[in-house]
């Protein structure tokens, strides 16, 4: 099969490729290194990677159809990503997370392809119940503006799919960690400090709960969807286990084996006490499960860091 990933540079999206190439598949890979973190970085992803690199840019309808020239699916991981800058600059998250997304669904409409977009658990907006987020509960209050581009995405997918036919997974990812993660997200500072012996910056009093997920998990949702097309289905890819952030950064500590300091800052607007994946759907669906625990998780990431360091 030959699939074209779009975002394929980025964190996500280089574990994606390496993933699809090992097992077989061509790959094609859409990506304009932008700047929303070291273009170098993104670059370094695909090093040494045989596949097919059109650079450019999602909203471009000509770069959108050399892409996906050939192709017999595509995986539409490009987006801005991070609910904090989102605040900062909610009409790029706008352009290019749904403007984009557009772009691409309307290249496809003339050849229809099976596609998994990536959507994001921030959909659920602020959840004040103790209950896992399953896919039927409202997602019609984002706190966002890059939740509401995400869920935007998913609307646009699903009209595709009732006007052209697309058949669509939009699998909402559960906050992804892992080697080459985004540098600003909380895991990736929180190891970086911690394995420079530099205070690490705690968000909120460290009750918020977050349901993290390994990228490889991610990965193997990604790949069972490409590999069971359906009509149209939103499902939910989390680790199904919680951990508050103060547990985090115990887990933190045993990963590095050293004590670390806790720097606590107030809480960030957009972001959300609690997160927290029914992952039921996707396992009865795709076949799925989440297998990669937390502490393994952290310590695979940290191996990583160090080696990178
Ligand atoms: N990492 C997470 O925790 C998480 C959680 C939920 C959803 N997601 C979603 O998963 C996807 C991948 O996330 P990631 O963490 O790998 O982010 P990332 O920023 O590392 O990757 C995104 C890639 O898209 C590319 N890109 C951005 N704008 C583009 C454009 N206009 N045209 C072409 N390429 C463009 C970037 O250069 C980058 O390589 C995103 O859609 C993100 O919203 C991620």
């Amino acid at each position: 099969m030959q699939v074209l990933v779009t975002g394929g540079a980025g964190f996500i999206g280089g574990h994606l490729c390496r993933a699809l190439l090992r097992r077989g598949d061509e790959v094609t890979v859409l990506d304009s290194f932008d700047d929303a973190y070291a273009p170098e970085m993104k670059r370094g992803n695909l090093e040494g990677l045989r596949l097919r690199l059109v650079e450019g840019d999602l909203r471009d309808g000509r770069a959108v159809d050399a892409a996906l020239e050939g192709a017999d699916a595509v995986v539409h991981l490009a987006a801005r990503a991070g609910v904090r800058e989102s605040l900062a600059s909610p009409l790029l998250y706008e352009d290019v997370n749904v403007r984009g997304t557009l772009t691409l669904l309307d290249r496809m409409r003339r050849r229809p392809l099976p596609l998994v977009f990536a959507s994001s658990s921030s959909v659920y907006g602020r959840r004040e119940d103790a209950h896992a987020f399953t896919e039927n509960d409202d997602t019609g209050r984002p706190v966002s503006p890059y939740a509401a581009s995400k869920r935007a995405g998913e609307l646009y997918c699903f009209a595709a799919h009732a006007d052209w036919g697309l058949q669509t997974h939009a699998l909402r990812f559960f906050t992804v960690y892992g080697p080459r993660q985004r540098p600003s997200m909380a895991i990736a500072l929180f190891l970086q400090a911690a394995l420079q012996g530099q205070p690490l910056p705690i968000f909120g009093d460290g009750s918020a709960l977050r349901d993290f997920t390994f990228v490889d998990d991610v990965v193997d949702a990604i790949l069972a969807a490409l590999d069971r097309p359906g009509a149209f289905q939103t499902l939910n890819v989390g680790s199904g286990a919680p951990i508050r952030l103060d547990a985090l950064v115990d887990a933190i500590e045993r990963a590095v084996g050293r004590p670390v300091l806790r720097h606590h800052l107030p809480d960030q607007p957009g972001d959300v006490p609690r997160t927290h994946a029914d992952v039921r759907r996707a396992a009865a669906v795709l076949g799925w499960q989440p297998r990669v625990q937390m502490e393994e998780g952290l310590r695979r990431t940290a191996t990583a860091m160090r080696a990178q360091r």
